[in-house]
């Protein structure tokens, strides 16, 4: 069992226990030993990401210690579960709830955002998305590349975290944070889109990736696109030993034959 997939096991314990606190079942995922695996587990996962209402999935980041930063943070910035006390209106208007992260924060450690912006030829020219931005560090990277970069986030603590890493390198003028749901976004206008979610959240988001005009390119930690024929796959090494993996797709995206 590698770091990956202890990291797995651990979040999804740790979404267990925030879960309880919750009127919403929490997602089970089993224990992996290979990449194929972690897909399963998410799998199991990803039917509660279908559902906006329910909790969000650990992903399984490799090579990464376990700080405040990632898993832990993600269950105490989720957004509360009790409605405030109905008043005179609210009793009668349907309350919408925040929308819940689809996945928890666990950061692209420094050398993988460097592999995923040089594998998708990253120039000054581009607009750069990163759906699900986390604390900002691939749009701030992008920005000092020279290009336009936008990170989108769900969780509040996620765009405080961003706007800070944002205003503290000094790239302002071409970064932009924006609290929205990945899946309601047009990426029409990007040429290049930064992922690191989960191998079934890559495959929800093949319709939207379809709208790339021809010749964006979208790169993924870790997960692949399933049904969908990557360009490259390159292994990274990771600081403390641990492997990462960068996928490259090109749009228009190449769709594997479907089997029977
Ligand atoms: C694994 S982190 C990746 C962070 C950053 N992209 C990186 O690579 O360092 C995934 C992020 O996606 C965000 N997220 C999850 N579901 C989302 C959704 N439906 N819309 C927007 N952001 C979402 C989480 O809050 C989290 O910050």
């Amino acid at each position: 069992m590698c770091i990956r997939d202890v990291m797995c096991v651990l979040v999804v314990m740790a979404f267990g226990v925030a879960g309880c606190a919750s009127d919403d079942a929490p997602p089970q995922a089993a224990a992996s030993s290979t990449v194929d695996s972690a897909r399963q587990a998410d799998s199991t996962a990803g039917s509660a990401a279908a559902q906006p209402a329910s909790p969000g999935v650990g992903i399984a980041p490799k090579g990464q210690p376990k700080t405040g930063t990632a898993a832990g943070s993600a269950s105490a910035s989720a957004p509360a579960q009790s409605p405030a006390a109905p008043t005179a209106s609210s009793a009668t208007e349907p309350v919408e709830r925040p929308k819940r992260p689809d996945v928890i924060f666990v950061p692209t450690p420094d050398e993988v955002v460097a592999k995923m912006l040089e594998l998708a030829r990253v120039t000054s020219k581009d607009v750069v998305y990163d759906l699900g931005c986390g604390d900002g560090r691939i749009v701030v990277a992008a920005a000092k590349l020279g290009c336009l970069a936008y990170g989108f986030d769900v969780d509040p603590q996620r765009i405080k975290e961003s706007k800070e890493n944002v205003a503290k390198n000094g790239v302002g003028n071409r970064a932009t944070i924006e609290q929205k749901d990945i899946f309601t976004l047009d990426l029409s206008k990007a040429d290049v889109v930064t992922l690191y979610l989960l191998p079934s959240l890559n495959v929800k988001l093949i319709p939207q990736l379809e709208k790339l005009k021809p010749g964006s390119r979208i790169v993924s930690h870790d997960f692949d696109m399933q049904g969908v024929t990557p360009d490259k796959v390159e292994e990274v090494d990771g600081q403390i030993g641990a492997g990462h993996t960068v996928y490259l797709w090109t749009a228009p995206l190449k769709k594997e034959a479907q089997t029977e």
